[in-house]
């Protein structure tokens, strides 16, 4: 095994965060869509598609290092909120959490001296600093628009998809 038990089942940890999370994004995809807001919706189902992503890089990876696979049970993502600004704090809220648990993964590996981990772990890096910012950036706009001037979010949004401005959220 090229990675120590500690290592191991704090990966196995993270493995169920990154699916807590895309189950999290598909509750707040289902609030956009019964609330008339498409755009919104497919955005987050998209961001609950690469948190699965995720999940699966870190069973890969654990698999790759011939570590043991398990998954933990999984929390139940919070099902209603009373706002479009809710929500999207909500995602904000969760992309800060993963980030101090890969830094928190991280600090293991430095101790371990495991650089392989430590080499998995740059791109999460990376990938937490531009889901951090294109959320936050996501909340200044939901909270500017206020929950009347949704519509210029979901405009906002669709013009990204077409590639004629950077997407909240961005590509990975
Ligand atoms: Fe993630
Ligand atoms: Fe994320």
């Amino acid at each position: 095994m090229l990675i120590s038990k500690s290592m191991n089942a704090a990966l196995n940890t993270q493995v169920g965060q990154e699916f807590g999370a895309s189950l999290q994004y598909v509750q707040i995809a289902t609030y956009f869509d019964r609330e008339g807001l498409p755009t919104l919706a497919q955005h987050f189902y998209k961001q609950a598609e690469e948190e699965r992503e995720h999940a699966m890089k870190f069973v890969r990876f654990i698999a790759d290092a011939a570590g043991e696979v398990a998954i933990p049970a999984i929390q139940a993502p919070q099902p209603t909120f009373q706002s479009a600004e809710e929500a999207v704090r909500k995602s904000v809220d969760w992309e800060v959490t993963v980030t101090k648990q890969i830094n928190a993964l991280m600090d293991l590996a430095i101790k371990d001296n495991d650089h392989i981990t430590r080499n998995f772990l740059n791109w999460f890096m990376e990938e937490q600093l531009e889901e951090v910012s294109s959320m936050e950036t996501l909340l200044s706009m939901v909270r500017r628009a206020g929950e009347s001037g949704l519509l210029f979010v979901e405009n906002y949004l669709a013009q990204g998809r077409k590639g004629a401005a950077p997407e909240a959220g961005g590509e990975s």
